[in-house]
């Protein structure tokens, strides 16, 4: 069975380019982010961050017992096609995943070596499972680096600020645009930088640079690619 990885960093349109990817072979896809993010949302809800200001990501907050915990008890469900994920079984919605508290910590979170470890094995059995699109930071090169399909998508920050802030409805130039460039800048660095399993592309995947191509362009790049070294129909 056929694993297809996409990295890339921050609103490098992983996800949206991943659905319909796994919509086109009748794939499953998840989006690992929303593993990560959900681990972030059920620890700030323990109030495991409480020490943070809202203004001031986790940076520095140690690795705790509770905090590993609650990536060993993160669980996936892939069985309707899109992915269900649950901390501790308690299921997230994606929207509860998207909050402003959640994206200035969950690079740090991320950062956490056995937090890491954990979240790996669930991707991992769902990799195994195959028939599906996986879209992260680090599918290719460690999650399943085994994967036969594996592509790196890039745009400008500047770009993926712009998407992501028309994405949510908030103009051109707009307080809200411009947190977006802020936020996307940071967790690229932190992404980057990690000690574990940082940003980068795999050594045999296919970098895209989407900047200036469109969502369709993207999709038919990946799947005449992946048609053509599985002869997947
Ligand atoms: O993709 P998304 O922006 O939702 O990811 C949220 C965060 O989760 C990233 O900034 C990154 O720190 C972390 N992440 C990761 N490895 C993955 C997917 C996401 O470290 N495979």
């Amino acid at each position: 069975m056929t694993q297809v990885a996409i990295d890339g960093p921050a609103s490098s349109g992983k996800s949206s380019v991943g659905i319909r990817v796994a919509a086109v072979f009748g794939y499953g896809f998840l989006d690992t982010g929303l593993l990560y993010r959900a681990v972030t949302r059920a620890a700030l809800d323990a109030g495991l961050l409480s020490s943070l200001s809202s203004q001031v990501a986790a940076t520095g907050v140690p690795e705790s017992d509770t905090l590993v915990q609650l990536a060993h008890l993160t669980d996936v469900d892939l069985e309707s096609g899109s992915a269900t994920i649950a901390v501790d079984g308690r299921h997230f919605e994606t929207h509860e995943l998207e909050g402003g508290d959640v994206e200035r910590a969950v690079a740090s979170i991320a950062a956490m070596p056995q937090v890491r470890a954990a979240l790996r094995t669930v991707q991992r059995e769902v990799a195994m499972r195959g028939g599906v699109v996986l879209a992260g930071r680090d599918i290719g090169t460690v999650v399943y680096p085994e994967a036969l399909h594996k592509f790196y998508l890039d745009a400008s920050a500047e770009t993926r600020a712009l998407r992501r802030a028309i994405q949510r409805g908030f103009p051109e130039g707009s307080d809200e645009h411009q947190e977006a460039l802020r936020s996307l800048i940071a967790r690229d660095a932190e992404d980057r930088n990690r000690a574990v399993a940082p940003l980068r592309a795999a050594d045999d995947a296919l970098l895209i640079a989407t900047d200036s191509l469109t969502l369709d362009q993207v999709v038919d790049q990946i799947v005449v690619k992946v048609r053509a070294s599985s002869h997947v129909a």
